[in-house]
């Protein structure tokens, strides 16, 4: 006789366009091999204090278009407390989880490697608008911050240039430009900016000026938050750090623009996209790869193999060991880079 399985999932770390699909995909595929679904409520936190719902079909529905996650999220880290991983295994005991499935970025897939070494039995499902995760061609919510980011390029253009202005545009991506990359390039930016290639603020407003002296009065100039100028360029403020250890960004995009003004004497104004790159409908691209990823997450887990995180590769899901995932982020494709930056300043 078959025994059901407990699955249990989270979502930790920061929302992403697509998580509830891939919960409603974890349910409807766990349903369908008979087992049950329960989802904790805040990520780890709600691991460590046995706060959890119960998930099914009926549920779940509305869910594939829905942004934001049901569950909640934080970035709680059991880590951080002496006793949050006695608290999880207590809460799974007492709950007779048989399996996690938990769905986060780089700081919840380490963390849940960390917990697979304690001998819990976890599967990782890989989540970021970032899409800096090792091993994935892909996250979901990356194609819908993409797209989101686009758009807002595209207006910006339309305002720059009514006004002859240089328009800085701050995108997400902390430790990696694959929006700025992608959003610029899609949107017809001037320069991009990313953390992988720190910039000379010389160059920016050289490349700037050219174009000036050509007649194109306005540019956009896309910045990922964690872009940093090159040592000796100039300056910028001493940043906080969150629970994951992750630095906190946002403002690098007034930074430059201030600098631009003052070396170049142009009219330059600053957008921050911030969160409207996170939060609504994820794309129909990301209902799909989200609906993959949990639906798979639920078969590899109905299978045991623990440890292992679902990602995708070359047209196809595959599983792939999390500690591999976790042990490098995924940068920006140089070439891809080389053609965001050369095609328009
Ligand atoms: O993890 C994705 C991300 O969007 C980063 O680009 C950004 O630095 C971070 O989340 C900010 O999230 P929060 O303010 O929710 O900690």
């Amino acid at each position: 006789m078959i025994v059901p399985m407990k699955l249990a999932v989270l979502t930790g770390g920061g929302d992403a366009p697509g998580l509830n699909a891939v919960i409603r995909g974890v349910v409807r595929q766990a349903t369908q091999d008979g087992n049950e679904v329960i989802g904790f409520r805040d990520g780890w936190r709600g691991v460590m204090e046995d706060e959890w719902m119960a998930l099914d079909v009926e549920g779940c529905r509305g869910l594939l278009t829905r942004g934001g996650t049901i569950l909640g999220t934080t970035r709680l880290n059991p880590f951080m407390t002496e006793d949050g991983r006695d608290k999880c295994r207590a809460t799974f005991e007492k709950n007779g989880v048989d399996a996690l499935i938990s769905i986060g970025g780089e700081g919840t897939l380490s963390c849940t490697q960390e917990m697979h070494k304690l001998g819990f039995p976890v599967i990782g499902v890989p989540k970021t608008i970032d899409n800096d995760i090792g091993l994935t061609e892909m996250t979901f919510g990356f194609a819908t911050a993409v797209d989101i980011a686009t758009e807002a390029i595209g207006r910006l253009h339309t305002t720059a240039e009514s006004h002859d202005r240089v328009i800085v545009v701050e995108v997400m991506g902390r430790h990696v430009g694959h929006i700025a990359t992608w959003a610029g390039l899609a949107g017809g930016a001037t320069l991009t900016l990313i953390p992988e290639h720190p910039f000379d603020i010389v160059e920016v407003c050289d490349a700037l000026r050219r174009r000036h002296d050509r007649g194109k009065y306005s540019s956009i100039v896309v910045v990922a938050e964690g872009a940093k100028p090159r040592p000796g360029s100039f300056e910028i403020p001493d940043a906080s750090f969150d629970e994951f250890g992750h630095i906190k960004l946002g403002g690098i995009g007034e930074l430059v623009a201030s600098q631009i003004t003052e070396r170049t004497g142009f009219e330059t104004r600053t957008t921050v996209l911030g969160y409207v790159q996170r939060g609504g409908e994820p794309s129909a691209h990301d209902r799909v790869l989200a609906t993959w990823f949990g639906v798979e997450a639920a078969r590899a887990a109905d299978e045991k193999d623990f440890g292992s995180m679902i990602a995708y590769q070359c047209g196809e899901m595959t599983r792939v060991r999390i500690s591999d995932a976790v042990a490098e982020l995924k940068y920006v494709n140089p070439r891809l880079f080389e053609v965001a930056s050369t095609f328009f300043a």
